[in-house]
């Protein structure tokens, strides 16, 4: 059996790390037991052009395996061409990377490694919502600057007491965001998501369900997207929608880059109507040198934490990933039945209802 892995380069840090696994020197520390087992294993960062190792090593073989920190943006053409593949595996969670409805067509599995890093992305959205409200890198910066001019940071400071926060998307990782906002007193929480939550949970967690997606922005003072990247969601956060935030809200998205129009929100950044944007997820990753979002600012210079995607790839993530792939292949080598809850496509189509009502 032929297996493909599209992980990131490690480089150095992973030469030092060995807990660094999602990358191509350690390998989700799957190469010792494929080879074991007699099968071929071809691990890769190179995934773009038609002489990528992704693209050449597609047409064979029989399991993709691909971390959406470095994707391998499988295509429905590269599916037509992917005759030997039967199931992707995503070392992590967001399975978008791969052109879902034509894995339905083609007869491919998807899964990915569920729950895996979901705390870990979760903190990461509290931290990116407080370092926005909070105007830290600006302050970081002027420290680094050798300056100290403490109006010029306090007059865009606030705190997040007092203020809404709606999440849309509440399912793994928007429900754990909520549950960590809970000690922030924050005025109310809201979400907005086809699947309601149930009552004990939304009562748990204090949280008020909004049904139009325009009300619920329009109450909002910062909003944090958690939902997958499908039809239905790319291009969600456009420039029409942005005009019915608040005026100065904050957004975070950690969910996929291209759930938001790129440049209607540097624009809206731009012109104040939102105050920061903070997030991990680019459109196309790794992102271009000259990418928008790198520097886009708001009015008084600052509003930006946007980082590489790593929120959900912290060490103690790998780890759970790591783990979760194997187990995904142990499963599918042996042909016993795989965890429902980590199958996006199933043998009949969608097993999972979190990828778009239809
Ligand atoms: P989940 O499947 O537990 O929850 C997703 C929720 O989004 C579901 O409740 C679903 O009903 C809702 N949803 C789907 N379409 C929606 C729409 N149009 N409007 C509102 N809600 C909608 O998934 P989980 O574990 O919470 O992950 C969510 C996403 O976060 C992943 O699909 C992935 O794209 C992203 N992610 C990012 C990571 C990072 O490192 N930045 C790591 C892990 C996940």
């Amino acid at each position: 059996m032929k297996v493909l892995a599209i992980l990131y380069k490690g480089g150095e840090a992973a030469q030092q790390e060995p807990r660094l696994l999602g990358t191509i020197e350690n390998q989700l520390g799957l190469r010792e037991w494929l080879e074991s087992e007699g099968h071929e294993f071809i691990v890769s960062d190179d995934k773009e052009g038609p002489d990528s190792v992704f693209q050449k090593n597609i047409v064979d073989a029989e399991v993709l395996i691909t971390t959406p920190f470095h994707p391998g943006y499988l295509t429905r053409d590269l599916v037509s061409k992917a005759k030997n593949l039967k199931i992707c595996i995503t070392a992590g969670v967001g399975s978008d990377h791969v052109d879902l409805n034509a894995a339905v067509d083609a007869g491919i599995e998807v899964l990915e490694v569920s729950g895996s890093n979901v705390v870990s992305v979760a903190e990461h959205v509290v931290m990116s919502i407080l370092l926005l409200v909070r105007n830290f890198v600006p302050a970081h910066e002027m420290i680094e600057r050798g300056d100290w001019q403490v109006s010029d940071i306090a007059r865009n400071a606030f705190d997040l007491e007092g203020k809404v926060v709606g999440t849309i998307g509440a399912g793994r990782i928007g429900y754990r965001v909520l549950q960590r906002l809970r000690p922030f007193d924050c005025k109310e929480l809201i979400y907005y998501d086809y699947a309601p939550l149930p009552d004990a949970a939304a009562k748990a967690v204090g949280a008020r369900r909004v049904a139009d997606l325009k009300e619920f922005v329009a109450q909002c003072d910062v909003v944090t997207v958690n939902c997958p990247l499908h039809e239905g969601t790319r291009g969600l956060v456009n420039a029409e929608l942005l005009k019915s935030f608040k005026k100065g809200a904050w957004l975070v998205n950690t969910a996929r880059g291209a759930i938001c129009d790129k440049d209607a929100v540097a624009a809206a950044l731009k012109s104040g109507q939102l105050s920061g944007y903070s997030g991990d997820v680019w459109d196309v990753q790794p992102a271009p040198k000259d990418h928008v979002w790198r520097t886009a600012k708001n009015p008084l210079g600052g509003g930006n934490g946007m980082v590489p995607h790593y929120s959900g790839t912290t060490l103690d993530a790998q780890a759970r990933y790591a783990a979760g792939t194997r187990s995904i292949l142990e499963n599918y080598l042996k042909g016993t039945d795989q965890e429902p809850q980590n199958v996006i496509i199933g043998r009949k189509g969608y097993e999972t209802k979190a990828y778009g009502q239809r």
